[in-house]
Formats: C-alpha cells, sequence, structure tokens
C-alpha cells in the first residue's frame, strides 16, 4: 500500500468521475473534465493515478490491481546489487546456474532454464513439445496461454490449439480431452496432437487450485496416448502453499513447468520454465531464437533465488486476506458481489456483480475514486485499484505489497460505497 499526503483539491478529485471518450492510437484515452491520461489494459480500463492540485488530503492506495505489481524490498535490491554475474548465454552466470539448480530440485525436474517473462516460457515450452509444423496442443479456453499470450502458440511457433471447456475450477472435462485428440493422424487431414496444457493456480477461475487427483487421471490419459503436459504454473507456488504439499508433489504430474518469480514471490523480472534434461537443451535453443538469451541476468537471479527461498511461506497471508475481503463482500448488508467462499482458496479474488445497474467498470470506479464525502466520513481519503473481468465480474490480487491492515482499509472503503450506493437507490 502506498500512503501520501497529496495536494489536490477534494473537489478536484469529484470531478474525475468522468467520462471515456476519445481512444486515441497509442492505447491511452483521454478524460474530457481532467485530461488525466488512462492506460488501457488487458483486463480493461485502468484509471490513471494522477491526484488535483490544492489543498491536501490524506490518500491510501490499496493496488488489488496483480500481483505483477509488487516492488523488490531492500534485501532484494542488495541481494541484486552484489550478485557475481558471467555470461549466461555461455552459461557462465553462477547466480543464474544457482537459481537453476535450486528451481530443478524444489520442482523435480531434471533442469531448470531463467527465462524472461512467463510468457516467453509458455511459448519456449510449446516450441520444445511441437517440433514440427502441424503439430497440436490442447488447453482450457479460458487459459492465459490461449487468451493472453496473443496467440503465440500459433504466430510464433506454428502450432495449432484446440481448446476444451474448463470448468470452474480451472479442471477440464478429461473425458472431452480424449475426443479432441487427433486419432485419425497420421491421416493427411489432421493436425497431431503432442501436448496438453493446464494452469495452476487458475488466473482468470479466480486463482483456483487444480486438484492432485485431476492431474493424476490426466496423466494416466496422457500417458496412454504418448502426449506431454505443461504446466503453466505462474502461481505454482501458490498452489503448493494451499495444498500444503510440495512443489514437486503437484509436478510429478507433468513434464514441464513455467513458474514465475515477479508475481506473488516479488521478483522484478523472471520466469523458470523446467522439465527432463533434454527438453531444456532445446528451450535453451528456443529461448535465444526468441531474444531472451539475457547476458550478465545474475542480477535478476538473484531476486529470484530470494524470491524462492524467501517469499513462499508468506503467500498464505495473501490468501488469508483475499478470504478476508471475500468475507466482508458476502457480509453486506447490501449485496454488491456474490461469490463461492469455498471457491477463493489462493490471493485471486473474482467476484460477479449482483446490483442490475452497478457495472464491474462502475464498481471500480467507486473503489478508486476518493470524494469529499469519504474524506469527511472516513477521516482519510481511499483509492482501491482493482480490475473489471471476464463475464462481469471484478478481479482483485494480493500480494507482498498489501497487508492485513491494507485490507483492512478496503473493506472500510468497500462498505463505504456500499452504503453511499444504498442511498442513491433509495433516494432514485
Ligand atoms: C497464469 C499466467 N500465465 C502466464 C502469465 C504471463 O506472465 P508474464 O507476464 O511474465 O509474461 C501470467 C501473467 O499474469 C499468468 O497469470
Amino acid at each position: 500500500m502506498t500512503l501520501k499526503r497529496l495536494t489536490c483539491s477534494v473537489h478536484a478529485l469529484l470531478q474525475r468521475r468522468c467520462q471515456i471518450t476519445n481512444i486515441n492510437n497509442t492505447g491511452l484515452e483521454q478524460t474530457p473534465c481532467t485530461g488525466a491520461l488512462i492506460a488501457r489494459t488487458y483486463y480493461g480500463v485502468a484509471r490513471s493515478t494522477d491526484q488535483g492540485d490544492s489543498g491536501s488530503v490524506l490518500v491510501r492506495t490499496v493496488d488489488l490491481r496483480s500481483d505483477t505489481v509488487t516492488k523488490p524490498g531492500p534485501a532484494m535490491r542488495r541481494a541484486m546489487a552484489e550478485a557475481e554475474v558471467g555470461d549466461n548465454v555461455y552459461a557462465e552466470d553462477p547466480t543464474v546456474n544457482e537459481l537453476q539448480r535450486q528451481a530443478a530440485q524444489l520442482f523435480g525436474m531434471e533442469e531448470a532454464l531463467f527465462v524472461p517473462s512467463g510468457t516467453m516460457s509458455n511459448l519456449i515450452a510449446v516450441m520444445s513439445h511441437c517440433r514440427e509444423r502441424g503439430e497440436e496442443i490442447i488447453l482450457g479456453e479460458k487459459s492465459h496461454l490461449h487468451i493472453y499470450e496473443q496467440g503465440g502458440t500459433e504466430q510464433c511457433a506454428g502450432v495449432h490449439s484446440c481448446t476444451v471447456r474448463n470448468n470452474p475450477d480451472g479442471t477440464f472435462n478429461l473425458e472431452e480431452v480424449e475426443s479432441k485428440i487427433r486419432h485419425g493422424y497420421p491421416d493427411s487431414h489432421y493436425p497431431r496432437t503432442r501436448l496438453i496444457g493446464v494452469e495452476n493456480t487458475h488466473n482468470i477461475q479466480g486463482g483456483r487450485v487444480l486438484p492432485l487427483a485431476f492431474l493424476k487421471e490426466l496423466r494416466s490419459l496422457t500417458d496412454r496416448y504418448g502426449l506431454a503436459v505443461h504446466m503453466d504454473g505462474a502461481r505454482l507456488m501458490n498452489a503448493a502453499v494451499a495444498l500444503s504439499v510440495r512443489p514437486s508433489d503437484i509436478l510429478q504430474h507433468c513434464d514441464s513447468v513455467t513458474v514465475c518469480l515477479s508475481k506473488g514471490l516479488g521478483a522484478p523480472v523472471g520466469s523458470l520454465l523446467a522439465g527432463r534434461r533434454e527438453f531444456v537443451q532445446r528451450a535453451v535453443r528456443a529461448r535465444k531464437v526468441l531474444g531472451g538469451g539475457m547476458r550478465q541476468a545474475g542480477i535478476l537471479a538473484a531476486a529470484g533465488i530470494l524470491a524462492l527461498t524467501d517469499m513462499v511461506d508468506r503467500l498464505k497471508d495473501d490468501h488469508r486476506n483475499a478470504k478476508t475481503f471475500a468475507r466482508a463482500l458476502l457480509q453486506l448488508d447490501f449485496p454488491l458481489g456474490c461469490v463461492d467462499l469455498s471457491a477463493v482458496e489462493t490471493n485471486i479474488l473474482r467476484f460477479r456483480m449482483q446490483q442490475p445497474g452497478l457495472t464491474p467498470q462502475e464498481f471500480c470506479t467507486r473503489m478508486e475514486e476518493v470524494t469529499p464525502g469519504e474524506v469527511e466520513s472516513l477521516g482519510q481519503g481511499v483509492r482501491v485499484l482493482m480490475f473489471p473481468h471476464v463475464e462481469g465480474s471484478v478481479r482483485a490480487v494480493w500480494h507482498l505489497d498489501v497487508s492485513e491492515k491494507d485490507t483492512q482499509v478496503a473493506i472500510l472503503k468497500l462498505n463505504y460505497i456500499t452504503q453511499k450506493y444504498r442511498e442513491e437507490r433509495q433516494r432514485a
């Protein structure tokens, strides 16, 4: 959370509730009343963070847009500054090598490879499992790999994708998977199924953890057909903490995994791709052709080592805080959003709006804007940042920089906007 005494006129803040009019070709949107620039994002529209110009209001910001917004703290910065480095493309960076060694051990995989991002890691995995044109991956229709990675599988790897319906818990029906395997191959009409992709935890489905029983069943299906399983485990460590198991217990059912260091684990950059030795050797080549061969990357890997050693245990705090907020949402005497509490398993909360007149965008705007009445009533301004999400829902994500106290402050704001909304409805 950031806490700032900002110079801003309360009136100017009130004025900021205005309509978005133009979308220009830079992807930025201009508000007519303040001229503030608003970035268009892949989850919706993020409002700008600029403040007004006169007066003085204490404003607290609780940023729940994503766990990617975390900033490295002093210990992590120190480790980065002091990292021993070498040329990582020659495999000579001792800090990268150490991170890869530790990761391989933690994941129960033969080898691991440090790569710049989760998106690149998933793409490299697809390229390394599916090596000929005309090969195919089967994956969930709501997976990050399918929706938010620009179709890199087709665009860059020349690999066809085939989707199956995602269940609310992030799993999918294995009979549907089996029916979509290209049994007709090598008949020249069909692509060749090579790979099944799963996501754990599942982002769009609200941080759901894949049950181990599902992964085990998937493994026996893929073994029958000689297919590989790649897990997009951007938040694998959240899944392991939620299940109280080792990451390797989850990954025993997979051939490869992507794990992000730059999400809940708080590192500024980087992901790990792990699998069998021969797979990682192919991945090294794919990483290079995609421009991911980073040289003195030990500076980044040092943050990654700290992320894996020091940041995993605290993920349970994020899970608890997400649940606390979900509970508060359910306890509102004028219900704004609905959520199944038992489905809040990790640090991502997704809830559907329940009042016909209150859209996800409008809810997020109300949570973010600071009004004079709020400052008077709460003694401070509170900006809670969340994203409108798919299917009329809102997504909020807990992380390193959102404490239990911040969560309580966000709940204060929720209660305040609920009361105001209720008053408006009663007057209407
Ligand atoms: C499930 C999942 N996979 C992959 C990614 C991509 O990671 P990156 O932003 O590092 O490319 C994300 C990013 O949010 C994600 O949520």
